[in-house]
This record gives C-alpha cells, sequence and structure tokens, in this order.
C-alpha cells in the first residue's frame, strides 16, 4: 500500500535512507568499518583485465556510475554498456574477465539476453538485482542482491539507489582486493557510506522547494540536465526520469559537451537543471554555467553550501544539499532529481505511477 502518499513513486522516494541502509548493513561491517561482501567472489580481482557492465535504461545509469568508482577506486577499466548493443556489435571478449549485470526486475529480455551471451564467452557473470528469485538472478555465476524491497511505481527510484550502494560497496571491495586501497582509505570511505541514509534524508528536506518549482518546469517544452563525474550519469537519469513520466522532453549532457551543439538549445524558455556537489570539478561546471546565463538560460542548480558560494551566478536557483565527501555524492543528489520529476509529473496530472507506454518489467527485446 501507499501509506499516506499519493503514488507509489512518492513513497518509494521516501523508504530510499531506510532501504539504502539495509543494503548498506548487507555489505559492510559497519562497526569495523569494511566491506563485506555476503558471498565468496568466484574470481580474484586481479586477475580481472576488464569490466563491463550491462544494463537497461535506469540500471543501466547506475552502472555508469559505478564504472566511474571502479575506475578511481580499484583502477579497473570498466566498459558500460546497453544490454540491447552489447550483444549484438561483437566486441572482444576475454575468457576470465568479469561481465556485471544490472537489473531490479531481473527479467530484463535483452539484459537477461546480454548475460547469456556472456556466459558462452566464458565471461564471469555478476548480477546486482532487486528480485532474488528472477531469471537473471538465477542464472548468473554470482548475485549480490539490493535490499530495495518491491518496487511498484514504472519509474526506478529505490532501486537505483540501492543498486548504487552495492556497486559502491563493491568498488571499495575491487580497490582493497587489487591493492589499490589501503585500509585506511576504507575505512574513510565505508564511513563515507554509512553517512548516506542520514545524508539522504536531509536531501528529502528539498521537497517543498522543488515542489515549488515544478510548477515553472511544468510549463517547459524541454529541459536540460548536466553534469561532469559522476553526476553525469546522474544527469542523464534525471533527464530519463523526468521524461517518462511527466512527458516533457529532457536531455542529459556532460556538462563539458553544451558547447559542442546542445548549446544552441538556450533561450529563456529552457530550464538547465545543474547537478554539481563541489568537488575537483566545480570550477569547470561553473564556467559551463556561465555560458547558459549568458544566453538567457533559467539556471537550477543542485549543490552544497561551498557550491553555492562559489558559483555567483545572477538568476540562478540553488538547491541546496548536505555537505559531503564528493566520492559518493550521486546517492545524495538522486533525491533533488527524483523529487523534481515526480513532481512535475504531479503539476502535469499524468498518471505517475503507469505511465504511458511502460511497463514495469520488459520481457521483449
Ligand atoms: C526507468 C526504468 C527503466 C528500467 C529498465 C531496466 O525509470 O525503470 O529504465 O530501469 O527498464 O529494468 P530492470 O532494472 O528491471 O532490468
Amino acid at each position: 500500500d501507499k501509506a499516506n502518499f499519493r503514488h507509489f513513486m512518492a513513497k518509494e522516494i521516501h523508504e530510499q535512507p531506510e532501504v539504502v541502509g539495509h543494503t548498506l548493513a548487507r555489505y559492510v561491517d559497519m562497526a569495523a568499518e569494511r566491506v563485506l561482501l555476503p558471498v565468496n567472489l568466484p574470481f580474484d580481482f586481479r586477475d580481472i583485465k576488464r569490466v563491463s557492465i550491462i544494463a537497461c535504461g535506469t540500471a543501466n545509469y547506475a552502472g555508469y556510475i559505478g564504472k566511474y568508482w571502479l575506475e578511481r577506486l580499484a583502477r579497473l577499466p570498466v566498459e558500460i554498456d546497453i544490454a540491447s548493443e552489447f550483444r549484438y556489435r561483437e566486441a572482444p571478449l576475454s575468457e576470465g574477465d568479469l561481465a556485471i549485470f544490472i537489473s531490479q526486475s531481473g527479467e530484463t529480455a535483452d539484459t537477461l539476453a546480454a548475460l547469456r551471451y556472456a556466459k558462452e564467452h566464458r565471461l564471469h557473470t555478476l548480477s546486482v538485482v532487486n528480485v532474488t528469485t528472477s531469471t537473471i538472478a538465477r542464472e548468473s555465476e554470482t548475485m549480490l542482491q539490493t535490499l530495495a524491497g518491491p518496487e511498484i511505481g514504472v519509474a526506478s527510484t529505490k532501486a537505483f539507489t540501492c543498486q548504487l550502494m552495492v556497486l559502491a560497496a563493491l568498488a571499495i571491495a575491487a580497490g582493497k582486493a587489487r591493492g589499490e586501497l589501503s585500509e585506511e582509505d576504507e575505512s574513510r570511505l565505508v564511513h563515507g557510506l554509512i553517512e548516506i541514509p542520514r545524508l539522504m534524508s536531509e536531501a528529502l528536506n528539498t521537497e517543498p522547494q522543488i515542489d515549488r518549482l515544478a510548477r515553472d518546469i511544468a510549463k517547459s517544452r524541454d529541459v536540460l540536465y548536466l553534469g561532469r563525474g559522476t553526476s553525469y550519469p546522474l544527469a542523464l537519469e534525471g533527464a530519463l526520469k523526468l521524461k517518462e513520466i511527466s512527458y516533457i522532453h529532457a536531455e542529459g549532457y556532460a556538462a563539458g559537451e553544451l558547447k559542442h551543439g546542445p548549446i544552441a538549445l538556450i533561450d529563456e524558455n529552457i530550464p538547465v537543471v545543474v547537478i554539481a556537489p563541489y568537488d575537483r570539478v566545480f570550477e569547470k561546471t561553473v564556467s559551463n554555467m556561465q555560458e547558459v546565463a549568458a544566453r538567457g538560460g533559467n539556471i537550477i542548480l543542485m549543490t552544497d553550501a561551498k557550491g553555492a558560494a562559489e558559483a555567483t551566478i545572477e538568476s540562478l536557483v540553488t538547491i541546496i544539499l548536505p555537505d559531503m565527501a564528493a566520492t559518493f555524492a550521486a546517492l545524495v543528489y538522486a533525491v533533488p532529481v527524483q523529487l523534481l520529476a515526480y513532481h512535475t509529473a504531479v503539476v502535469m496530472g499524468t498518471d505517475v505511477d503507469q505511465p504511458r507506454n511502460l511497463a514495469k518489467s520488459v520481457t521483449v527485446e
């Protein structure tokens, strides 16, 4: 049931601190500040030359963020693939490498077909799934469960952040196994993960402000989402979420790509959502925002107090998120991104939990 919420999607957004916390508890030893995977991996991360992450839609964007973490923390080369592309383009694959499949339902036809293809090519297969009795869970060599609980809203929210939590833990485990992270690094990173549920609860406090903003977004025909680093895949996710439930056209771009084409779209009618925690690339994102502002674009900046103080641009709406270590910020910034899509859809009066033309589980290729 929807508890006291109008839609399952709202309930599921609000459940995230709790279910992400459950997922965290399954993958880390909180007291010792160590990652503790619930299964023994049938491979050694030191032997893996390349990882392929394969998924569809929102799960693909979770994988994209996982790529940034695995590369940075474990120094592992990672490719991110859309399941329907991975299978048909005859990419060279090396026996013994690792393929990771991410799926809430565990029944997505393209992802399942890609899993079977990877097995034929003798890759190790690891799935991150929410439904443990699903076909993908059963057929993969290793299964890591997200503890999101049943997700009813067609637009994925809590499954996405739980996928991120599993991928973050896996990236730390891989970094440790490969000798790229010291015990101190591990404990600092795990400490950062332990903070996430509380920070997500704080991020939910932006809801009244986002509800007001949604009234303006609902008047737009197109919306742009920009980000750098892990905020780039989150920008893609934000655009997907908005278009699938509000039917407003939206695109996500890497902020640095703006001047290579999409800047032509900018005028006073197009809201530009910039996802930018204060991090190593923040300054670069500020200059991209200046490019938008100079052309009359309306910027909605999601950042922290420090970012807000540095971004001295006129006519800017800022959504202030809690201060945190930048590495895992995507887990927290996902919350306002989801809320913005949700409230815009509510203003539009669409069927939020059952958007037209979409099904919760896509079992045809
Ligand atoms: C978007 C959404 C879809 C799914 C995609 C994969 O909100 O829900 O893009 O993420 O269809 O589904 P699963 O994770 O079940 O494989």
